[in-house]
């Protein structure tokens, strides 16, 4: 089974932005501890992370057939794009949304989610163990 984690814009600089909603930790860390549940697993895991949002969709296609499910966090994208919404309905890899931050809990912008209707699920409030959970929440629902 392969997993694919995918990171939206200014994902790349967590441990030092914002530390009151994403904590302290960064991307390399997060990446580092998917590694190590997806190994305790049994499952491979591959990670992305793009400023740009063509980049993204450019890699959510390249997905189809490479990847049995994704883990995706949009970033701002989440709110906005309704290019990666359809990238996820076209390539029909099951996906889980989250967010280190409880996104219904922030501004009112923030309470839309262009992506999460057509994931299979969404996670979010709970920091880097949001993508923990994630990743056992896909490998189980593939299961
Ligand atoms: C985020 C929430 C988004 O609203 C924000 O734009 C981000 C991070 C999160 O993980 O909490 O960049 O996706």
């Amino acid at each position: 089974m392969k997993i694919l984690v995918v990171n939206g814009p200014n994902l790349n600089l967590l441990g030092d932005r914002e530390k009151e909603n994403y904590g302290e930790v960064t991307l390399e860390s997060i990446n580092a501890d998917l590694r190590a549940l997806a190994s305790e697993m049994g499952v491979e895991i591959d990670f992305f992370q793009s400023n740009t949002e063509g980049e993204l969709v450019d890699k959510l296609q390249s997905a189809k057939g490479n990847f049995d499910g994704i883990i995706i966090n949009p970033a701002a994208y989440t709110h906005t794009s309704i290019a990666l919404r359809d990238a996820l309905l076209a390539i029909k890899v099951p996906a889980v949304e989250v967010h280190l931050s409880n996104i219904h809990a922030r501004e009112e912008f923030r309470k839309t989610s262009y992506t999460a209707p057509v994931c299979i699920g969404q996670i979010a409030g709970f920091k880097k163990d949001s993508y923990l959970l994630a990743l056992r929440a896909i490998v189980n629902y593939l299961r």
